[in-house]
């Protein structure tokens, strides 16, 4: 008997053909989110769950007593608790790599966008707005040879390390629990304390999973150790920064700008003061969110569900639930 798997959202047709070349499966390819009772109906009798950003918990996998891997497009997996998973022996995958490029590619959009203040300019022309008198109201800062500090160094860490240092002559340090040697010898990072990276940085950018430990590990303290000058980067979980503070940091000029793909809640409320705020560059979690690399984590996440729920050996098991 073939197993059975749940796809909570549409996904490319190559994506779903791989599935129903393996699994029996059921597909939700509507946009408005998966209703309760048809998720509830599914789970109860699914082998295998294709999702992203959905939260598995006990309580979720009380729900679905025969679920035995659940695969998630995106390389963040904060929404699996994984002792839940490791506790019931259900396999948890995701999908990185394949969007390490991408998203250093919109890390330095935001850099650049911050730095050159590119949106608010942008507002500026289109509104008629432009007066010659105006030159010195426009300016922005360097962004090459000047100082990136990272936070959270892995392989996306390691792609925007290599922007930084060939294409923007930057000078790269990095913030990270272990050592990145690769990035050290090739890119010349120098490993620093967090206050270090803080107090040095021009670009201060935050990369690091979402885990208890980081979880609003930039807050005033934080802000305040930062350069007036300092420009602050998130593309990695919204709760990692205390989003209050750093409304404070940014209307009271104890930071110059900051450039944010994540938010605390999202969608971010309208009503969120950062939106308010002239210096902040915004983006809604786009940072993987090109055409061909989403294609890529769609198929790269049937991959590891087909092999998870067929009794093979998935190649991207997070890494907490890998033995
Ligand atoms: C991921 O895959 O976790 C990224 O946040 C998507 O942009």
């Amino acid at each position: 008997m073939k197993p059975y798997v749940f796809i909570d959202r549409p996904i490319p047709g190559e994506a779903e053909a791989h599935i129903a070349g393996h699994c029996d499966y059921s597909i939700w390819d509507r946009k408005e989110p998966v209703p309760p009772e048809t998720l509830r109906e599914q789970l109860s009798r699914a082998n295998g769950l294709l999702t992203s950003g959905r939260r598995i918990d006990a309580g979720f996998l009380e729900a679905a007593p025969m679920l035995k891997a659940v695969s998630t497009i995106s390389v963040g997996y904060n929404h699996f608790d994984t002792a839940a998973m490791k506790a019931r022996g259900v396999i948890g995958t995701h999908t990185p790599d394949v969007l390490n490029e991408t998203v250093a590619d919109l890390v330095f959009a935001l850099i650049l966008s911050a730095a050159r203040r590119i949106p608010e300019l942008d507002r500026y022309v289109k509104d008629g707005l432009w007066k010659p008198a105006d030159n010195e109201k426009l300016f922005g800062v360097d962004v090459h040879h000047a100082s990136l500090g990272i936070i959270g160094m892995g392989r996306i860490g390691d792609a925007i390390a290599r922007r930084a240092k060939f294409g923007f002559g930057m000078n790269v340090s990095y913030f990270n629990r272990s050592r990145r040697e690769s990035a050290e010898r090739e890119y010349g990072a120098v490993r620093m304390s967090l206050d270090e990276l803080l107090r040095t940085s021009d670009f201060v950018l935050l990369m690091t999973p979402l885990t208890p430990e980081t979880t609003r590990m930039i807050g005033r303290d934080q802000f305040r150790m930062m350069k007036e000058s300092a420009i602050f980067i998130n593309a990695s979980r919204g709760p990692t920064v205390d989003e209050e503070a750093l409304t404070e940091a940014l209307r009271e000029g104890w930071i110059r700008a900051a450039g944010l793909d994540v938010f605390e809640r999202e969608p971010v409320s309208p009503d969120n003061p950062l939106l308010e705020l002239p210096n902040v560059v915004t983006v809604p979690h786009i940072g993987s969110a090109t055409a061909r690399t989403r294609f890529d984590m769609a198929m790269l996440a049937a991959r590891n569900l087909v092999l998870a729920v067929t009794g093979g050996t998935p190649p991207n098991v997070v890494p907490e639930l890998a033995d």
